[in-house]
């Protein structure tokens, strides 16, 4: 048997977590040979429900899962994690947008970054879920100073799903038949669900569908898919949000199948013309725990304005809270940057800025 990883999770006796554990435990997202650790993680006052959730966790008798540890904060709960999923935040209710989150939500990622850089294992990843998830992993990364920004990233694999099921029952196809869907940009309504590489059994998808029904029922359908479930449940998603977690943290993890690709909220690179130091859904593949950008994917104009608005977008919420991303961090997301508290700066492969600078290649997850 492997030794057992350290899972944080945040929000536990939330709606999602209610979910989420369940499936982490039965080994559907680290795999069906890697036991568990659960560092469960809850507000003081959601303590009592969350001993209820572990109890039944432990009445499941997953055979995966080694051990239940309860936190009322991230400090003691993010100690030497492999994985933390930041999920614990306010969620929004009908009428309201996931932004008008960001000012109530932003503390909590600040100090979880904190936490993150000063508890949790050096080579942790990180999954961002509580909304505005793009610009809460902003924050929680750039206040892991010690921390490589690209060990942070935040859930649009539930966009991703969401496009992928939406088509597969307009063309009476299954998910399974469905391959190149790409979300690109913020996990709100500005974001563009592409489907220009998108095939259905192995043919491009944009020549078995209406191209009226792509761009006027299609997009808006998959951008405020979340609002849609909110007015119809009171709500918003759980199940549909936890199966995407487990989806993007296994294939982060595990790798993507062979010719499969996922999209995933990361710090921009500046892939695509996308400005850097923010997080931005790309289409990826994955293998060996890294992510890697599909690069070369062509962008026509259509595409192009969609890219910039939602990426406008996500520049205007880093300016509504840049008090909450200290200089400190600045550099290191711009250019892809670890600064050891040495003083020396890894740099991914690639990407130092010149021979001058403190340079130094890694194997390191960058
Ligand atoms: P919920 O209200 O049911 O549960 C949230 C839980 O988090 C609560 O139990 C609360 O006590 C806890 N919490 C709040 N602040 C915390 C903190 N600082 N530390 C630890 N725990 C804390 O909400 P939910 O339905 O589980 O959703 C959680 C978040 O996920 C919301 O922000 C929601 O908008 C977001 N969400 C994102 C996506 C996505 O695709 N990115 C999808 C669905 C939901
Ligand atoms: C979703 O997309 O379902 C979540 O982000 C919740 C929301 O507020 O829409």
């Amino acid at each position: 048997m492997r030794r057992p990883v350290r899972i944080a999770v945040t929000g536990a006796a939330g709606a999602i977590s209610y979910s989420l554990l369940f499936k982490i435990a039965a080994g559907e997202m680290m795999g069906k040979d890697q036991p568990v650790i659960l560092q469960l993680v809850e507000l003081p006052h959601a303590m009592d429900s969350l001993r209820g959730v572990a109890m039944e966790l432990m009445d499941c008798a997953y055979p995966l899962l080694h051990t239940i540890t309860l936190h009322d904060n991230v400090e003691d709960g993010f100690s030497n994690a492999h994985y933390a999923l930041l999920v614990g935040a306010k969620p929004r209710g009908p009428g309201m947008e996931r932004r008008d989150l960001l000012e109530e939500n932003a503390q909590i990622f600040a100090r979880q970054g904190k936490a993150l850089n000063d508890f949790a294992n050096r080579d942790v990843k990180v999954l961002v879920t509580g909304n505005p998830a793009n610009t809460n992993a902003l924050i929680a990364s750039r206040n892991a100073p010690d921390l490589s920004p690209s060990q942070f990233t935040c859930l649009t694999r539930l966009d991703h799903n969401r496009a992928k099921g939406i088509l597969a029952n307009h063309c009476g196809a299954t998910t399974r038949d469905i391959g190149g869907i790409m979300i690109w940009g913020n996990h709100s309504p500005t974001q563009y669900p592409d489907l220009h590489q998108a095939t259905i059994l192995g043919k491009p998808a944009m020549a078995q569908i209406d191209t009226t029904w792509y761009r006027d029922e299609f997009i808006p359908k998959v951008q405020k898919r979340g609002g849609e479930i909110i007015e119809a449940r009171g709500l918003s998603s759980a199940a549909s949000a936890a199966q995407a977690i487990v989806d993007q943290m296994r294939d982060w993890v595990l790798g993507t199948e062979p010719g499969e690709i996922i999209s995933m909220g990361l710090l921009s690179d500046g892939s695509y013309g996308i400005a850097k130091g923010i997080f931005y859904s790309f289409p990826v593949i994955c293998n060996y725990g890294r992510y890697q950008i599909v690069q070369n994917v062509e962008i026509n104009e259509f595409s192009r304005q969609r890219l910039t608005a939602t990426e406008q977008e996500l520049l205007d919420e880093k300016a509504a809270v840049e008090e909450m991303l200290p200089k400190e961090t600045e550099a290191s997301h711009q250019s892809l940057s670890i600064c050891l508290r040495s003083g020396v700066t890894l740099y991914a492969d690639n990407t130092g800025p010149d021979a001058d600078s403190k340079f130094m290649t890694t194997n390191r997850v960058l």
